[in-house]
């Protein structure tokens, strides 16, 4: 039977077209709607609405949920719509009436909002975490590797001398910046919208401030309108975080990828992270990267996704929304996984240490060459031409020596620094 029932039963095709699948996405949120029905009676209880007595007999029953989802025994029954039907079923299956007074001054749009913020949060929280190990692998590689040169390309052109240690640092900073839009994703998702109920608020006299404390948010959505606009906007905050740290870790799979082709050479890894082919008996493929490289290709179509869903909609809550559970669910999933995987590659890696002796990369110390001349006091473009016609005679001999010392160069990292930045945006997470 649904909450909202009113002595007729909604046709069955009906029923299964607009519950979908969300019985299945909801149970992720079961412990985030007990943790926030726990707030929202106390408060009832605080403002009146249930009794001293009635208060500790429902907290417990919610306890004796909480504890069935913690041991993963919780089911949405069949016929029952939703996590938050699921869980006031049971409460007034065990407690009768009382059971029956929770819901009061609450719709289901500010719940699904409420455990939407606490899920989102957990999620960010733990997408952080994975992107701080990521970033402290990459730094201690860059460090290990910082006097490997290997080469750097344009246009996928021999270009000038690289090293690992600028390769490794290089995505390490990168993530930096992408901890920024998760921090910010994150911020957005701490505001409190219970109470604002359907959407409009309620005649009842809520305390808001004390929800806000008791399920530990930064602020709330203090409109209630806003509250309930935030749905979908959350999410898609959320996912331009996700799209974010995964465009890096797509490009570095690539990087990966090209740098393990035999043409390159530069990097290589233990067989047992291979994969082979049916066919081909040497063959000891990167497929780890190339499935990250795609997962985290189609993760940066998230937002779109979200924007795609959502737009237009008038303010209020519309059905629709229930669809971004499919989306952002996923995303997060998908991204903490591909955040593990890379880091757990990245424990071993092998680094080829003479790739730059290879008579194919001469060309790299041209820029090298022209500069030493420069030093000695021939105008720049005078030396650019000198050792270009070198080159163009075949006659270029390259000094294989490089002298970078300015910030942010192969000769000076600067990986502390950047550590510096990233431990300020992470503060915020406690990390
Ligand atoms: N499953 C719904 C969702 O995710 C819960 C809210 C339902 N509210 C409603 N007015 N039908 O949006």
């Amino acid at each position: 039977m649904k909450l909202w029932n009113k002595g007729f039963e909604p046709d069955r095709a009906i029923e299964d077209f607009t519950v979908g699948n969300d019985r299945e996405l909801d149970l992720r949120l079961a412990r985030y709607d007990v943790e926030g029905s726990m707030a929202h009676i106390r408060m009832l209880e605080s403002i009146g609405l249930i009794d001293a007595v009635e208060l500790p007999v429902l907290l417990a029953e919610l306890e004796k949920i909480l504890g069935t989802i913690e041991r993963g025994e919780f089911v949405i029954e069949e016929g029952v719509e939703d996590i938050h039907s699921q869980v006031e079923l049971m409460l007034t299956r065990s407690l009768g009436d009382v059971g029956k007074k929770i819901h009061s001054g609450r719709s289901r749009n500010d719940q699904v909002l409420v455990d939407l913020k606490l899920f989102m949060r957990d999620e960010l929280r733990g997408i952080a975490v994975g992107v701080k190990r990521l970033f402290d692998r990459l730094q201690s590689l860059s460090e290990e590797h910082k006097e490997v040169l290997m080469p750097g390309y344009t246009h996928l052109q021999v270009a000038m001398p690289s090293s690992f240690g600028l390769w490794f640092g290089a995505y390490a900073e990168s993530l930096v910046d992408d901890m920024q839009m998760v921090a910010a994703a994150y911020d957005i998702a701490n505001q409190n919208p219970l109470g604002s109920a359907a959407g409009y608020g309620s005649s009842f006299p809520l305390n808001r401030t004390m929800t806000t404390e008791l399920l530990g948010f930064e602020t709330m959505h203090y409109n209630v309108v806003a509250a309930q606009m935030s749905r979908g906007k959350c999410e898609r905050a959320a996912s331009y975080a996700i799209a974010s740290v995964a465009s890096t870790l797509s490009r570095f799979a690539m990087d990966v990828c090209l740098f393990m082709c035999q043409n390159f050479g530069f990097v290589t890894l233990p067989d047992t992270l291979t994969t082979g082919s049916s066919i081909m008996p040497h063959k000891k493929n990167p497929d780890v990267f190339e499935i990250m490289r795609g997962k985290c290709n189609r993760l940066q179509a998230v937002p779109n996704e979200i924007s795609l869903l959502t737009a237009n909609l008038p303010l209020g809550y519309h059905r629709d929304l229930q669809l971004l559970k499919d989306i952002i669910f996923p995303a997060t999933t998908t991204l903490r996984q591909c955040l593990d995987m890379c880091d757990y590659m990245l424990q071993n890696i092998i680094v080829r240490s003479d790739v730059i002796n290879d008579s194919c990369y001469d060309y790299l110390f041209t820029v090298e060459d022209a500069n030493r001349l420069t030093l000695s006091g021939v105008p720049f473009r005078e030396a650019y031409r000198e050792v270009g016609m070198q080159v163009q005679h075949g006659e270029y001999t390259p000094t294989r020596e490089v002298n970078h010392t300015h910030e942010g160069s192969i000769g000076c990292l600067c990986n502390d620094k950047i550590a510096e930045k990233m431990n300020k945006v992470v503060a915020k997470f406690g990390l």
